[in-house]
């Protein structure tokens, strides 16, 4: 038997999880690891503590599956996407904290790029919007506040990477300085038809190329582990940013294929092939999980309070004592009995990009119960997901593609059957429950084994990818077509300024 590491570097923990030749878990360990908040809208993270947790799961996951670093094939790697961290080549020390995906400082750099009229040219070669959501705008404003930054980094002394590649270069002793397609992507200083770090843009935001990683396929040879480290010396053979991570790990290969993950916040990916896919409707664009030279793409949508609602649910209305008590009570009322739930605690993403827009609850009457709010909150999640595929189905159409069959779905909340047969009848298409639901850290075992011989291609994974349940549509479609609609008011009323 050839097992796999996976390490999972997420934002609120570090996991390791070693899998089987099958995909099978065969065991995990996870640590929590601070999370800083300087001041509003700002969010960081220690990058020694990123690393010393990430490297304590290992150390913990490898004891736990009573087995060798020598018993394993390759590591593969997936993390929190867009996070930036600048260390010095030299010492190995970052120069600042990692400033996390969710951190707003860039917003007043990206307005200004937004008003100078730079929104075309950004699209066209990054597939993404003008946002401080992608780190090259949070990579720039640590060259300009960092005392002494800009001129070490002119000199080559400095190195930029998104979490992977700080993981890698740790892992390596400095030997590696490298990331993936995937996380590439991420940063809005990369262009997706050519797989090149774009020097327009680079200049756009006065970023020196001696910053920068390689940049290689997802599965490849990303360096070798220092044998001090962990007993041995393992190949990297495998890299993805988490949410491509996991449409790799769900076997979607093919367009048209889509995955939602269901955490926090929900991410839908839907596979495009080696097509890029310009959305008409709010969409990003962004380069899929590369096995092999070829570009791979996919269309991107994201809802930011996902299972936060029902954390809002247990802590700010205390409805609840747990999570796990909604689907309880969402399942004591038939239906939500007319009582509309928009989350839209910090503005809506894709696809309506109303960044002012803040939550709601209408159609309440005297009849409206908190069981009634809790079905609605639940509703929530599927009806902003639906919105979500609505608009890839209509992108992928309109540009000649498929539109999505079924939705596989993975993440935390997927485990609440309610919540799946929601969103099956909102859908219409059936929305399918892996076996194997750590299909992130599963997706970068995959990329590492291909990498290592492990498996013999895309289509042997596509063999091995097992569904656990699937839930059918049983909404008629008019009746989930008028749903949809009374959604859509409700959010325009959330909207409404
Ligand atoms: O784009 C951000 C995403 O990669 C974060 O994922 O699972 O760490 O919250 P997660």
């Amino acid at each position: 038997m050839r097992y796999l590491l996976a390490l999972d570097q997420g934002t609120s923990s570090s996991r390791s999880i070693v899998f089987d030749q099958a995909g099978q878990v065969v065991a995990m360990a996870q640590r929590e690891f601070r999370q800083i908040y300087p001041q509003p809208g700002w969010v960081e993270h220690d990058p020694q503590e990123i690393w010393s947790s990430q490297l304590a799961t290992v150390h913990e996951v490898l004891a736990k599956a009573q087995l060798k670093a020598s018993d394993m094939a390759a590591i593969g790697i997936t993390n929190q996407r867009e996070t930036t961290v600048v260390w010095n080549r030299r010492t190995g020390e970052p120069i600042h904290n990692a400033i996390v995906w969710q951190d707003r400082r860039a917003e007043p750099t990206c307005a200004t790029l937004r008003s100078q009229g730079h929104e075309d040219t950004v699209l066209s070669k990054t597939g993404l919007r003008i946002d401080a959501y992608f780190s090259g705008t949070k990579l720039q404003w640590i060259l300009d506040q960092v005392p002494g930054a800009r001129a070490l980094a002119e000199q080559g002394a400095l190195a930029f990477g998104t979490v992977d590649s700080w993981l890698i270069w740790k892992l390596t002793d400095g030997r590696s300085h490298v990331t993936d397609v995937s996380n590439a992507a991420r940063t809005m200083l990369f262009n997706i038809h050519t797989n090149t770090w774009d020097s327009e843009l680079m200049g756009l935001l006065n970023i020196p190329d001696a910053l920068m990683p390689r940049v290689l396929p997802s599965s490849a040879h990303f360096g070798d582990t220092t044998a001090a480290l962990l007993g041995a010396s393992l190949p990297i053979g495998g890299v993805a940013g988490d949410q491509q991570s996991a449409l790799f790990g769900q076997a979607c290969f093919t367009p048209g294929m889509a995955k939602n993950t269901y955490g926090t916040g929900c991410f839908m990916l839907m596979h495009t092939g080696n097509t890029f896919q310009r959305s008409q409707n709010g969409l990003i664009t962004t380069s899929a999980a590369q096995a092999t030279s070829t570009p791979q793409y996919a269309l991107e949508g994201s809802v930011f309070i996902g299972g936060a609602v029902v954390q809002w649910l247990r802590d700010g209305l205390r409805a609840i004592s747990s999570s796990g008590e909604v689907e309880g009570l969402a399942h004591s009322v038939p239906d939500a009995g007319g009582v509309m739930f928009v989350p839209a605690f910090t503005g809506l993403g894709a696809p309506y990009w109303e960044a002012e827009a803040r939550g709601a609850i209408v159609g309440l009457t005297r009849g409206s119960t908190v069981a009634h709010i809790a079905r609605a909150a639940l509703e929530s999640i599927a009806f902003q997901s639906a919105a979500l595929l609505h608009s890839m189905n209509r992108d992928a159409v309109s540009g000649g593609g498929v539109a999505v069959t079924e939705l596989r779905v993975d993440g935390g909340a997927c485990v609440n059957d309610l919540l799946m047969q929601i969103q099956a009848d909102l859908l219409g298409i059936p929305v399918v429950r892996p076996a194997v639901t750590e299909t992130t850290a599963l997706g970068a075992a995959y990329l590492a084994g291909l990498h290592a011989g492990v498996y013999s291609g895309l289509d042997e994974l596509s063999q091995q990818w097992r569904a656990d349940r699937t839930f059918y549509p049983t909404l008629p479609r008019d009746q989930a077509q008028e749903r949809m609609d009374r959604w859509e008011r409700a959010v325009r009323q959330a909207t409404a300024r």
